[in-house]
């Protein structure tokens, strides 16, 4: 599956399971066809969308309407994940077995984070009935109120709120007990701390149904980055670590987490161009995955087939979606990669409609050449191979 030769590597296209393509509703900040078009960049051929729009997408109608523009602009296939609750703080369930016939391929609390434990357990029984993972952005409100970054010896020099690794590992643990009384699959958004990691390692040697991502920026920057209040490196969850970094490179190479997934949240400039306790809080990610983690490869703390099974198989299994694979008469859903051209990130480069991300201006290694998705050219590198 993976050919390599002169110097550039064929790799099946990517899946990621976890965008924020901001449509409807914030399309400012980024709209289906910049989405896509920036997936395209970064050598996707699928994109799983939050729900997190405006509306939410917690029904069938919004789902079917994002799969229908996505088709319409013809590049990657964009897979809505669907609320678990009504509108933005709701405590009612979504109908999901009509956003499942309408094409969601789960369902997720991310970037709203309004799951009590009743509601969670409700959830995961019901989403069970119709395959559904469930998506969830582990964070206990209880003890992030004001949070603005990890809670450590930075934060505490920075005089910002923290955000302590307990508040993740509380609500993985609780889920990780629900998914074992519900036999429902429970899927970890963006694990960031040491502890999640552990219980996710012990929750899988059980026999529980549980999988996880991680994102680029969670497995190479750490809170230090934060140091000069950077609102680049302002996210949830929030930089941690290197003690973290390690254990989620570690996790990721023995395959405790499943899949790489980029988060990718824009927010326009004004957004981010702000005092830190008022920034948004999220970075972009889709064009970024190739030049980023082929770092982790060259270190050797990932190997090469691990790091393409997390970004192909691994996501497309949780999504129940056919993986992109190179063989003989499928139909075309690969990406050509330059491991070795260095370039400068330039924002005037990136597809996605917001910059907001700490890697512009500096040195990567690895370019997406060439992407096709479902037998079609979706994104050919304007620039000579030339370094
Ligand atoms: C997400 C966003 O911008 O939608 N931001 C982020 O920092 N990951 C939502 C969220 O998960 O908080
Ligand atoms: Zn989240
Ligand atoms: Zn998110």
């Amino acid at each position: 599956e993976l050919i390599q030769g002169d110097g550039l590597l064929l790799l099946p296209a990517f899946v990621d399971l976890h965008a924020h393509l901001r449509e409807p509703g914030q399309e400012y900040k980024e709209d289906i066809a910049s989405g896509l078009a920036a997936a395209a960049a970064g050598g996707f051929a699928h994109v799983c969308a939050m729900p997190n729009t405006r509306p939410v997408n917690d029904t069938r109608s919004i789902t079917e309407a994002m799969i229908a523009r996505a088709r319409a602009i013809g590049g990657p296939a964009l897979h809505p994940i669907g609320a678990i609750t009504m509108g933005q703080k709701g405590t009612e369930l979504t109908e999901m077995a009509d956003l499942k016939d309408a094409g969601a391929v789960g369902v997720s609390d991310d970037g709203r984070c309004v799951t009590s434990s009743s509601v969670m357990r409700r959830a995961l029984e019901y989403a069970k009935t119709f395959d559904l993972t469930i998506i969830q952005h582990a964070e206990d409100h209880a003890l992030t109120d004001g949070a603005q970054m990890h809670e450590g010896a930075i934060s505490t020099r920075l005089g910002l709120r923290g955000w302590p690794r307990v508040a993740e590992d509380i609500i993985v643990a609780r889920d990780v007990l629900l998914a074992e009384a519900t036999g429902a699959r429970y899927h970890v958004a963006h694990i960031s701390s040491l502890g999640a990691v552990r219980i996710l390692r012990e929750a899988k040697a059980r026999g529980i149904a549980v999988t996880a991502e991680v994102t680029p920026h969670h497995l190479t920057l750490t809170d230090a980055a934060v140091l000069g209040y950077d609102t680049a490196c302002k996210v949830n969850p929030p930089l941690r670590e290197q003690a973290d970094v390690d254990a989620l490179r570690e996790a990721l190479a023995d395959g405790t987490i499943d899949a790489v997934a980029t988060d990718h949240a824009p927010h326009s400039t004004l957004e981010k161009d702000c005092e830190f306790a008022e920034a948004s809080p999220g970075l972009i990610g889709l064009e970024l995955v190739v030049p980023v983690l082929l770092d982790l490869v060259r270190q050797g703390a990932l190997p090469l087939g691990r790091l393409v099974d997390a970004l192909t198989r691994a996501p497309a299994r949780i999504a129940r979606l056919e993986a992109p694979t190179i063989k003989a008469g499928a139909r075309a859903e690969l990406c050509l990669v330059d491991p070795n051209l260095s370039f400068v990130l330039d924002p005037a480069r990136l597809r996605s409609k917001s910059k907001n991300t700490p890697f512009l201006g500096r040195q990567l290694t690895g370019r997406v050449k060439m992407t096709l998705a479902s037998g079609r050219v979706v994104f050919v590198d304007g620039e000579g191979a030339a370094t």
